[in-house]
């Protein structure tokens, strides 16, 4: 798949349905007695997955039209027949392991070659403390059984900023005796606790310093709910950076997640002296919602404060792309995190970005990218090179960073194993033509 320089960019979308809300409410509504309703859901393979998961742990999956999903929640998880297979998705993945891990069955996961590479011992510390017991390939690798039922109440204090990691102590907390508590000490997105009480738990969350302290009372069941999902701001923000960085360009994103403990990204973004504006604000099913609309605009490097990353972590890829078209540096530090994702993203980041001739400096756990000199709206060269066929490891973001990256770049950009990018953002390729951008197989 090649991106190259045309003209630019106009338009209205929607993004697609936010990936962290579409996991949580299909295992939400499974979990739950009765029926769940969601609309909006992303049917993006990551989600699809978890979708069919459901359906093995005995749940009734149901898909009504697009976006569109009945699930019939049986209060519970049955032992499934066979092997669970989460794709690419580590959401799915982990929060399904802490779900399963309160019923007293056996069920044994897998992914593709890039979740088989990623720890799961960060879920299973605490799962394990709970009362789980697995067998899994060293290093705490997928494939793995988990075996549970019986649990006991934990108190857990994340050693990671991780909200999948919250996520699963507090899916098993609702079946194991006494609930769950977790301390975080910097807060990460909160999109369980907000759905657990949509589904009729009491979820107590108190402030702690800078982080949270969650508490789970136990005893506690869920009612299906109705879940509306908004539009995912980690998949807005490959247009709206495109816009940023592409001559003469406006795009609009409607209906996006403004979570503040998602925004990271249009906080730094506005600290860069990014055009953006922010209309429309709503409150949907509990969570805040506008419309974003993004015009290409003069950026300069900023050093983005490390206590911001959980909030954006998903975001650093596609913040570099605009830090190459920014000027002076951008120093990303405290991003430890982004070298466990889907890829060791600081390295492919570092990688690509210099394959298409941007100054970049790779460190343990940062990202330093240094800008070319703005030429203006309408400038023909903003120094950026391209010109480079990037190596993604099947990674879906780094495929669509490197692809609008080659929308403003001088030469094409090309990506290997761009079908990734329909893990969490179908509708990619399509949506940036229908803007303008040129990108061809
Ligand atoms: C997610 C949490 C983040 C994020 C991932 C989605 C979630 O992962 O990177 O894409 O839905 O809880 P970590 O919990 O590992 O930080």
């Amino acid at each position: 798949m090649t991106a190259r320089r045309a003209g630019p960019l106009k338009g209205v979308l929607r993004a697609p349905g936010d990936k962290s809300i579409s996991h949580r409410a299909l295992i939400l509504g499974a979990l739950a007695r009765g029926v769940t309703e969601v609309e909006g859901l992303l049917e993006g393979d990551d989600v699809l997955r978890t979708a069919a998961a459901m359906t093995a742990f005995g749940a009734g999956v149901e898909r009504l039209g697009e976006g569109r999903w009945r699930i019939e929640g049986k209060g519970g998880f049955a032992e499934p027949s066979d092997v669970i297979d989460c794709g690419n998705a580590g959401t799915g993945v982990r929060l399904i392991m802490g779900a399963a891990a309160g019923f007293p069955i056996a069920a044994t996961f897998t992914g593709d070659a890039s979740l088989r590479g990623r720890p799961m011992n960060r879920v299973l510390r605490p799962l394990g403390e709970m009362g789980a017991s697995w067998i899994c390939r060293d290093g705490g690798r997928l494939p793995l059984t988990l075996r549970g039922g019986a649990l006991r109440r934990i108190a857990y204090r994340l050693p990671e900023p991780s909200a999948q990691v919250k996520s699963a102590v507090l899916l098993a907390g609702l079946n194991a005796e006494g609930g769950a508590e977790v301390i975080e000490p910097e807060p990460t997105r909160d999109h369980t606790e907000r759905m657990l009480r949509a589904f009729g738990a009491q979820v107590e969350v108190s402030q702690d310093g800078p982080g949270r302290h969650i508490v789970l009372p136990g005893g506690q069941s869920l009612t299906g709910a109705r879940v509306r999902v908004p539009g995912d701001p980690s998949s807005a923000a490959f247009p709206l950076v495109a816009a940023l960085i592409v001559p003469g360009s406006e795009v609009t994103v409607e209906g996006m997640l403004l979570n503040p403990l998602r925004i990271g990204l249009l906080e730094t973004l506005g600290d860069m002296g990014a055009d953006l504006s922010v209309t429309n604000v709503r409150d949907e099913g509990g969570e805040t919602v506008a419309d974003v609309t993004a015009r290409h605009s003069k950026l300069t490097g900023v050093e983005v404060p490390p206590e911001r990353a959980p909030s954006m972590i998903d975001e650093y890829p596609i913040l570099g792309v605009a830090a190459a078209f920014a000027e002076g540096p951008t120093v990303m530090r405290g991003i430890g995190e982004m070298r466990v994702k889907e890829s060791d993203r600081i390295a492919l980041m570092a990688a690509g970005l210099a394959a298409c001739g941007v100054g970049v400096e790779e460190g343990p756990d940062s990202l330093t990218v240094v800008g070319a000199p703005f030429a203006g709206n309408g400038g023909a060269n903003h120094g950026v090179a391209g010109g480079a066929k990037v190596t993604t490891h099947g990674d879906h973001r780094i495929a669509m960073s490197h692809l609008v990256l080659g929308l403003a770049a001088e030469r094409p950009v090309a990506v290997d194993e761009p079908g990734m990018i329909a893990t969490s953002f179908p509708g990619f390729v399509a949506l940036m033509r229908t803007l303008g951008g040129e990108i061809e197989a």
